[in-house]
């Protein structure tokens, strides 16, 4: 592994594993290929272009054009995919699935075929809403998967496609299945950066249902260090959970963010609940343990770190959300009835 390619590298996970990557390894190249959706920013890695502008570039692209895929790896001698492209935010996958099919399915679909044809060695991002609604227990990686929302399900169909080559073909391939994440650079969609930021300018928190959905919220880089494990150690054809193996409430999750910013509990509105929401995923991360890889950070002190950079960066956040976000959130939550507000 000496010249990666990181496809959503531009992302909230793929920006953060760039960075870390090109801080932790000397002799690396790195490559960031990111068709630049709504949620691929440039501003994501202005510092990584100017503190490694010798050992990074950046390519605009789209995964499923294998052509451009094929003539980027060729042109920069890539060894490596590590395929964080996606569309991820399972509401807007609700209001509209196509492309999240276009690019799970049929992107990965197109890098696999530039892996198989120039021999490289491929790395898949997943997640852990393709094992479904988990009742009891964790799931561990040999588990079924029950994809419930159109986002969940075209990821697990990646994940299939990916394994499949491996089977197939004898692609080298790994795949991570990784918790909920959060950290610096997630798009204000996601629900702890866009609590953090609506409670900064006293909106209220839209909390979704009862609020009692369990979620491992885990530090952005326990899962890069994760991904880097098992790039290193892990067993080709094999699939690694990634999480710190503890999940909580949401409930629990909005009050360390209000306690911490000295907001009141009047600003959580309880509003309808998400399609088909899952309320609980729970990760076994045995297996990863085992390469030797461990969190650093727990649930409570991850989100602790993540409302504190959000305090320090409106300089990041306050242009998104005043952009096309304002349409979103009109889109995804004004219809929503309030059932009730914090006491
Ligand atoms: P993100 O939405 O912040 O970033 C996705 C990136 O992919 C963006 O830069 C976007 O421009 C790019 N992209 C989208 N479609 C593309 C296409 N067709 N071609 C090229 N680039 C494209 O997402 P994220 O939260 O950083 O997630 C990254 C990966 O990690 C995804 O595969 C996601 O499913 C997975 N994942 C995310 C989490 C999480 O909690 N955020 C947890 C587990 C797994
Ligand atoms: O579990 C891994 C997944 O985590 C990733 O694969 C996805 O890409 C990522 O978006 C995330 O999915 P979730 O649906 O779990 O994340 P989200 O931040 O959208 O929601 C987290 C929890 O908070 C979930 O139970 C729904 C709830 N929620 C979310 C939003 C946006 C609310 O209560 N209100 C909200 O406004």
């Amino acid at each position: 592994m000496k010249r990666l390619l990181v496809t959503g590298g531009a992302g909230f996970i793929g920006s953060n594993f760039t960075r870390y990557m090109l801080q932790t390894y000397d002799d690396l190249q790195l490559v960031v290929y990111d068709k630049l959706t709504y949620a691929g920013r440039l501003e994501n890695l202005q510092d990584v272009a100017r503190d490694f502008a010798g050992r990074y570039a950046f390519v605009q692209g789209d995964i499923a054009d294998q052509a451009l895929v094929a003539q980027t790896t060729r042109s920069h001698a890539i060894d490596t995919i590590v395929n964080f492209a996606a569309e991820t935010h399972v509401d807007r996958s609700i209001l509209d699935p196509d492309a999240f099919i276009r690019t799970s399915c049929l992107g990965t679909y197109a890098l696999l075929e530039v892996a198989r044809a120039q021999g490289l060695r491929f790395h898949h991002i997943s997640t852990d809403e393709v094992y479904g609604f988990v009742r009891e227990g964790a799931s561990v990686e040999a588990d079924p998967l029950a994809p419930r929302s159109p986002y969940a399900a075209s990821k697990a169909s990646a994940d299939l496609l990916t394994l499949a080559y491996h089977v197939t073909y004898g692609l080298p391939v790994t795949i991570t299945r990784g918790a909920n994440n959060i950290g610096p650079y997630q798009y204000p969609e996601k629900v702890v950066p866009l609590f953090v930021t609506n409670a900064l300018d006293n909106v209220p928190l839209p909390v979704y249902g009862d609020g009692m959905q369990m979620r491992d919220y885990q530090y952005v880089i326990d899962h890069c260090e994760g991904v880097d494990a098992v790039l290193r150690k892990g067993q080709l054809g094999e699939v690694y959970n990634i999480g710190t193996g503890h999940e909580l409430p949401n409930l629990e999750m909005v009050e360390i963010i209000l306690s911490r910013l000295g907001k009141p509990r009047s600003l959580i509105h309880f509003v309808e609940d998400r399609a088909g929401h899952d309320r609980r995923y729970s990760l076994n991360v045995d297996k990863i343990r085992a390469l030797g890889w461990q969190p650093r950070h727990t649930c409570q002190a991850a989100i602790a770190l993540t409302v504190d950079w959000y305090a320090a960066n409106d300089w990041w956040w306050r242009p998104i959300k005043a952009g096309e976000f304002r349409e979103y959130y009109a889109r995804q939550y004004g219809q929503r009835a309030v059932l009730g507000v914090g006491q």
